[in-house]
């Protein structure tokens, strides 16, 4: 099974805020930073105690004394003192997914994208954290001509939530150009993937029907490709984007296992050994035909670069929920 370990971490904040600590990226993010010697102050809205997601998420982080959980919403908590004293903030919280946020649910990612990120961004320059992650996203990207997204390309985000990341990002690193802000690497992940990937994701649905037979709905054809990312990669990347001095700047997150559905169905199929059954339906607005990273930034300010292709990350995706799924009779 991939390990954190695989990217030799040279160096971790020692004292650091990851916001989104209860999510997908956020937990794995905590723990890795948590292995390598920080201290962690997690903040998120959902409870460890109460909710589902929050209590399996935060599993591995329980009782590891380096780890400090705070129950909070960005958008109205007292922010500047679970910064003190932080080398590093790691911002992740926020509604992620294209689909839904077409329609009512527009308000929740404006609030939570924008203004919690804004009230994230006046607390670090009150308090002065001197370097500010936070989670940018492939999306703001838009459709491409099917060459590789390069940094300096010109955004034309598809989706509501597309453009609630551009802003994001683009408010960061506003506050980034202010002498008192602090520096800011904004760090646009492509679908990532792996244990505890959000329910609502594309892999963990191939894998999860794979596993139990359930019908897969498939939006559009399946021909659509993304640079699917490993989760223990995007954790190296974005602790070297805190430990780097000189990083800043928006930074691809990808590359490396660019792939169909149709083929992450195929590879989900012969590791499972159980054929998916398929349920067409209609391609999703917002949804691109393509990502593809140009990784070439993140090779050269962060000397990163991903290294678990997309076979060996989704046996270890694969493994991580046969784990739960009850009745899964096959060896995986
Ligand atoms: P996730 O939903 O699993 O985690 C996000 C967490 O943020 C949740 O636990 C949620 O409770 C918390 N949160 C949301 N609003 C909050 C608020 N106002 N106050 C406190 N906590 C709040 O999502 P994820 O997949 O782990 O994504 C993490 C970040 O990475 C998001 O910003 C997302 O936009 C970005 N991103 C994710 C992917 C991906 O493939 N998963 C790709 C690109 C970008
Ligand atoms: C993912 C995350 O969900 C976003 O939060 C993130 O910002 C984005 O990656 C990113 O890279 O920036 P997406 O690429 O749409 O977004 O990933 P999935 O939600 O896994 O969807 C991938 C493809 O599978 C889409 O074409 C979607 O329509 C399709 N899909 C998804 C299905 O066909 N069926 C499903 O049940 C779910």
């Amino acid at each position: 099974m991939p390990q954190h370990e695989q990217h030799p971490t040279t160096a971790a904040p020692r004292r650091a805020v990851v916001t989104g600590s209860a999510g997908f990226i956020g937990s794995h993010l905590a723990h890795a930073l948590v292995q390598a010697g920080s201290t962690v102050i997690g903040v998120d809205r959902r409870a460890p105690s109460a909710d589902a997601t929050a209590i399996a998420n935060l599993a591995s982080l329980r009782g590891l004394p380096g780890y400090h959980h705070i129950t909070a919403d960005l958008l109205n908590c007292a922010i500047d003192p679970l910064l003190i004293d932080a080398d590093a903030v790691f911002h992740l919280a926020g509604i992620p997914g294209v689909r839904p946020s077409w329609g009512p649910q527009f308000s929740d990612y404006l609030a939570s994208n924008v203004l919690a990120t804004h009230r994230v961004l006046e607390a670090c320059t009150r308090i002065g954290v001197p370097r500010l992650v936070v989670a940018s996203s492939s999306s703001v990207y838009g459709p491409t001509d099917g060459g590789a997204s390069v940094e300096a390309d010109r955004p034309k985000p598809a989706s509501p939530y597309a453009v609630t990341k551009l802003a994001e990002e683009q408010l960061c690193l506003a506050y980034a150009e202010r002498p008192v802000g602090p520096s800011v690497v904004a760090l646009r992940y492509f679908t990532v993937y792996g244990p505890r990937q959000r329910a609502d994701m594309f892999t963990h649905r191939a894998l999860q029907a794979a596993l139990t037979g359930q019908p897969l709905r498939l939006y559009g054809d399946g021909h659509q490709r993304r640079d699917f990312t490993y989760i223990d990669d995007v954790v190296a990347a974005t602790i070297a984007a805190a430990t780097v001095p000189t990083a800043q700047g928006a930074i691809n997150v990808g590359g490396g296992s660019n792939a169909s559905l149709l083929e992450v169905i195929n590879i989900a199929t012969s590791l499972t050994g159980r054929d998916i059954q398929l349920q067409q339906d209609h391609a999703r607005s917002g949804d691109v035909l393509l990502t593809r990273a140009d990784p070439s930034r993140a090779r050269e300010v962060l000397r990163w670069q991903p290294r678990v292709d997309l076979h060996n990350g989704l046996r270890a995706h694969m493994q991580a929920l046969a784990a739960q799924v009850p009745n899964y009779s096959r060896a995986a």
